[in-house]
């Protein structure tokens, strides 16, 4: 595996690619990689002849009081494992390569209406610093195609609005969730969890797997929505939403029409985990 360390670098080794006729998937990273991001890799590895990473702890998609400073940050086993995984070049950009002018110079992209809903009305100014940062990916690596996973299934829908809406040549793909074998999905964020609330965190599964069940039995929304939030909460979690939505994040018609999903946000303690499952 190439580590590019310099913008100047990366687009270097991707002119070199482009120029023999090989396609280039991106797999934007926050680093801490656990087995989703590396079957990400192993998905983008299907999709391009080429594939590139990228670790960037982006401050802009964390608001005042969220964990930007104590997000884990393990660089050498992120590169021995994107190496392990068949990836084809690492870029780790410095602050300053990604918003040369300063992050609050920084020029910011919104995505309205749906960076507002669920996780985004928790953390307001969330999807803002996701969709910047991602567009600010994209421009430096210029990635056929883009891989994302679905955990983060509204990241997803904001990041396939904005390359829609601005006429984007990637083609933004989504993953599936990969899980534990308790069915906890994998995430950097889980080695918050003590034993106690890492025993408890696969009750999400659970309730979504109810949710999904439910729905499909012909309970209402609203049913299926208390019925997981008071799980939820007898099980030690603090619920931000457990919601059924059309797959666009609308709201649900009733009878269902369509394609839906279940979505949980949920606390134990300190740490917030989401967990989704299409219906
Ligand atoms: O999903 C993540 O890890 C991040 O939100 C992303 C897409 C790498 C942007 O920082």
């Amino acid at each position: 595996m190439l580590t590019a360390d310099t913008l100047v670098d990366l687009r270097a080794l991707a002119a070199q690619w482009r120029a023999r006729g090989d396609d280039i998937a991106l797999v934007p990273t926050m680093g801490n990689l656990h087995s989703g991001h590396l079957a990400l890799v192993a998905a983008a590895r299907a999709q391009c002849r080429r594939v590139v990473a990228t670790v960037f702890v982006n401050p802009t998609q964390f608001g005042p009081n969220e964990d930007f400073q104590r997000y884990p940050r393990t660089p050498a086993e992120d590169a021995l494992r994107l190496a392990e995984a068949g990836c084809d070049a690492l870029f780790a950009p410095a602050v300053d390569d990604v918003y040369p002018l300063g992050v609050a110079q920084a020029t910011r992209i919104e995505v309205p209406g749906l960076s507002d809903i669920l996780c985004g009305s928790v953390r307001p100014g969330h999807f803002a610093g996701v969709a910047s940062v991602v567009l600010r990916l994209f421009n430096m690596v210029e990635p056929d195609v883009g891989c994302f996973g679905e955990k983060d299934y509204q990241q997803l829908l904001v990041i396939r609005r904005l390359a829609k809406d601005l006429s984007l040549r990637v083609r933004v793909v989504g993953f599936p969730t990969v899980r534990s074998e308790d069915g906890l999905a994998l995430s950097s964020r889980n080695q918050y969890l003590d034993a106690a609330q890492r025993a408890t965190a696969p009750v999400i599964w659970r309730v979504l797997q109810r949710m999904r069940d439910a729905r499909k039995a012909g309970e209402g929304a609203a049913a299926v929505e208390a019925h997981a939030y008071a799980t939820l909460l007898a099980s030690g979690f603090v619920a931000d939403y457990a919601t059924i939505r059309n797959a666009n994040l609308s709201a649900p018609s009733e009878p269902a029409a369509g394609r839906e999903i279940a979505l949980v946000a949920a606390r134990l303690g300190t740490t917030r985990l989401i967990d989704n499952l299409l219906i």
